[in-house]
């Protein structure tokens, strides 16, 4: 059995790594590199209960390490870390594979998921699961998705309207349908790696962004900004991800019970993760930080505005995959 290393040495890392595995010789070693924490939020719960069965079950055969916060890369050189063999699992939102497919903006769609039940019946559809094949042709394996939840807009003024972030920049992911949703409500889209939102908005380099309650909470973005607006306006999911050359590397028993393992733990971990938002808003109400919730009447201002964003990027995506996510809703 694996034991997680407590020397002086790591004791740093460790408050932020905690299936930092020691491994064995003659284990092959599963780097999994993430940006966000670890703990308390949903993708760094999914990763620590998938590195803890495969530390236990697979012993002597793999040994899965975490490096979460950013350590090892930011979203955009982690897959190519990927292809280099610099590390084995990445998990990145679906927002930042532009580059490898357009497929993925209907997860970006602003207002197409009304909840995470609809996401969950649309991803384990066979529009879903086609989708998590999309970028094979590209050296790359979709294992699962890993949900987040639905995210909600901050700035440094108060948000009610959709016209009061006229003028605001506001940070976003590397997608183009975000910076379209910003544009939508006069806003500035800038798009920035995740780990320098902080200190952007600390700065004012930018006034405002948009994530969950658990990227808000655990990264203090709260803290910079005046309030947040409970908008729910557009997802934000992870594809857990691989290199097709590493898992073919692996002897054909060791792979099929590495994915089988990660794929009973993310499910697990998504039933989790609106609860674990939900936990974390909490805090943020219970640091002091402000939320807003909005009216139906405006709420339908926001949707008004942001909602014709879909026409720009149907082509990319399909009709037939737009129709499988509205259905997912009702
Ligand atoms: C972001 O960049 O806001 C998110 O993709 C970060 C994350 O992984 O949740």
């Amino acid at each position: 059995m694996k034991k997680i290393i407590a020397t002086a040495l790591f004791a740093s890392l460790l408050s932020t790594t905690p299936a930092f595995a020691s491994c064995e010789k003659g284990e092959r070693i599963v780097k999994f590199s993430f940006v966000t924490a670890a703990t308390g939020h949903p993708k760094g719960e999914a990763a620590t209960a998938i590195a803890e069965r495969i530390n236990s079950e697979m012993n002597g055969k793999l040994c899965m390490q975490l490096f979460p916060s950013s350590q090892l890369f930011n979203d955009n050189k982690v897959m190519e870390a990927l292809l280099l063999g610099d590390v084995q699992i990445a998990a990145p939102s679906l927002s930042k594979f532009e580059a490898y497919t357009k497929k993925f903006r209907i997860f970006d769609f602003p207002f197409l998921f009304s909840d995470m039940d609809a996401v969950n019946t649309f991803s384990n559809g066979p529009k879903g699961q086609e989708l998590l094949r999309s970028i094979e042709d590209k050296g790359y394996v979709g294992l699962s998705y890993i949900y987040n939840g639905l995210k909600h807009f901050s700035a440094k003024k108060p948000l009610i309207n959709p016209t009061d972030a006229e003028g605001l920049k506001f940070r976003v992911q590397t997608s183009d349908v975000a910076v379209a949703m910003i544009e939508a409500i006069g806003g500035n889209a800038q798009k920035l790696a995740f780990k320098e939102v902080y200190g952007a908005l600390q700065t004012g380099v930018v006034d405002g962004q948009e994530n969950t309650w658990s990227n808000i909470y655990t990264k203090k973005f709260f803290e910079v900004q005046d309030g947040t607006t409970e908008t729910n306006h557009q997802l934000l999911t992870y594809l857990a991800v691989t290199s097709k050359e590493w898992l073919d590397s692996l002897p054909s028993k060791t792979r099929n019970q590495f994915v089988k393992i990660f794929k009973e733990e993310t499910i697990k971990a998504n039933a989790r993760a609106t609860a674990i938002n939900e936990d974390n808003k909490q805090k943020i109400l219970a640091a002091g930080g402000k939320i807003r919730t909005l009216t139906p009447a405006q709420r339908a201002d926001w949707v008004k505005v942001m909602k014709p964003v879909w026409a720009k990027f149907a082509n990319d995506v399909g009709q037939d995959t737009i129709d499988a996510a509205i259905a997912a809703g009702k």
